[in-house]
């Protein structure tokens, strides 16, 4: 087992290189099964996440070569139903398996996912979309279950707005008959880089990035070439890191517009931050302000930079509120933080952050999940001592060399396996 130990206190500097985005690579890569093809996708960052979707298409017939950040994919063999359950069950995004196997064969087969856990994570929206699309669903048993004679184009008002229910239908519905029209979609960036994927490929999808989507059915896809889009979390990742250790970093191979709520953040913090083309430079020279946040869907501030912010806030100046308005237990973590010295509380889904309270310092700390990890990094790189994380795998599992990426900004931080 691997743990992560950091001497903390060192202001990042420098330059780092953000990868393909985590969120846009799953989907992508199960969407190239629609494309019965072969697809060479670039920018596909080296996680763990990414390693399992490979391992999961190839179970299904997939011949997957990748060097690095690029993965040829041919799906031309692979077979509905067969992805293994014990694979497939350790990770959330292997849900768009069932969209995408329906898309294809019309049926589907997929073990109910796991991946982190912060509360109740539901799949009602994904059904009500295949079901409005014609299939017959079956969620009984440990499996999701879907099939249909034909998928006819229809409207789907999704009652909740979900990344997982709008990547879902739209895999579902790329050869439907007519017309689909997604109302209360999801606008996050890696929506968009789905519909680019698959508009690329042949595809007709208009309006993503707003909340109503078309799909116009087609006959066939083919394969094609793609490069993924930035990592915005891991990039407001390193951002949050920079500020937390009063550092001064240049992040590279950014969307700047992707980050707007995170940098606007950060400004109203007192954090100096930059926008460049690609690029987005962060500096802290004097205290950070005390803020309240709350956590929408895009472009909100996103969810999945709430533990971060958590921990950027223990070193503002006052009492910051935190309001997680996505997930309804994403608190977790907050124990682990703790343990430093933080001073934390937290009532249902807001935690109120004393910031400045005392000085904290290094401790053991175990990842509870992805975003939860990154927040303990920053606050092992923020704090004086030693930190030791465990459970790293969780934080493998969506970013990239991050303990390399840090050690080039000058972090005392390594990996050590135990
Ligand atoms: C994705 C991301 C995850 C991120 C989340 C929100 C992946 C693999 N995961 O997760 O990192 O935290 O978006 O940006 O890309 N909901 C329902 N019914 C549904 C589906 C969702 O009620 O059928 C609710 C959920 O309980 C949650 C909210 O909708 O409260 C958002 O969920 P969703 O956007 O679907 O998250 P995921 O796609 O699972």
């Amino acid at each position: 087992m691997d743990k992560i130990v950091i001497n903390g206190g060192t202001p990042l500097t420098g330059t780092v290189e953000i990868s393909g985005a985590k969120n846009a690579a799953l989907p992508v890569l199960f969407g190239t099964i629609l494309t019965a093809d072969r697809c060479v996708i670039e920018n596909v960052p080296e996680i763990l996440d990414v390693d399992l979707t490979l391992e999961i298409l190839e179970k299904m017939g997939a011949k997957v070569r990748r060097d690095h950040t690029t993965v040829e994919i041919d799906t031309r063999d692979i077979l509905p139903c067969r992805s293994p359950y014990e694979l497939v069950s350790r990770m959330r995004g292997s849900t768009y398996l069932i969209g995408a196997e329906l898309g294809r064969f019309k049926q589907a087969k997929v073990g109910m996912t796991g991946g982190c856990n912060f509360g109740i994570r539901p799949i009602d929206q994904h059904v009500k979309g295949f079901k409005a699309l014609g299939a017959t669903v079956d969620t009984r048993g440990g499996y999701v279950e879907a099939f249909a004679d034909e998928l006819v184009g229809c409207e789907v008002y999704f009652d909740k707005v979900s990344v997982g229910a709008t990547v879902n239908v739209i895999l579902a519905s790329v050869f439907a008959k007519g017309t689909t029209v997604l109302e209360s979609a999801a606008r996050e960036p890696h929506i968009v880089d789905l519909a680019n994927f698959l508009n690329a490929c042949g595809a007709n999808i208009t309006g993503a990035g707003t909340d109503t989507i078309k799909i116009k059915g087609v006959e066939k896809l083919h394969g094609c070439t793609y490069a993924i889009i930035p990592d915005m979390i891991e990039a407001g990742t390193f951002m949050f890191a920079a500020a937390a250790t009063g550092g001064n970093v240049k992040i590279n191979n950014v969307i700047p517009k992707h980050l707007d709520s995170i940098s606007a953040k950060l400004s109203e913090m007192g954090v100096y931050v930059e926008e460049l083309d690609d690029a987005i430079i962060v500096r802290r020279d004097g205290d950070m302000k005390n803020i309240n946040v709350k956590t929408r869907p895009y472009p909100g501030f996103p969810t999945d930079m709430q533990p971060q912010m958590t921990a950027l806030l223990c070193f503002a100046k006052g009492d910051s509120k935190v309001i997680e308005g996505v997930w309804d237990n994403r608190f977790r973590y907050v124990e682990e933080l703790r343990k430093t010295g933080a001073y934390i509380d937290v009532a249902g889904e807001t935690a109120i952050i004393h910031g400045g309270a005392a000085e904290l310092v290094g401790a053991p700390m175990r990842s509870v999940d992805l975003r939860a990890g990154a927040a303990m990094v920053i606050m092992g790189l923020a704090v004086n001592g030693r930190t030791e994380i465990v459970d790293i795998h969780t934080i493998e599992r969506g970013y990239d060399n991050i303990v390399k990426k840090l050690r080039g900004l000058g972090a005392d931080i390594r990996k050590v396996s135990f």
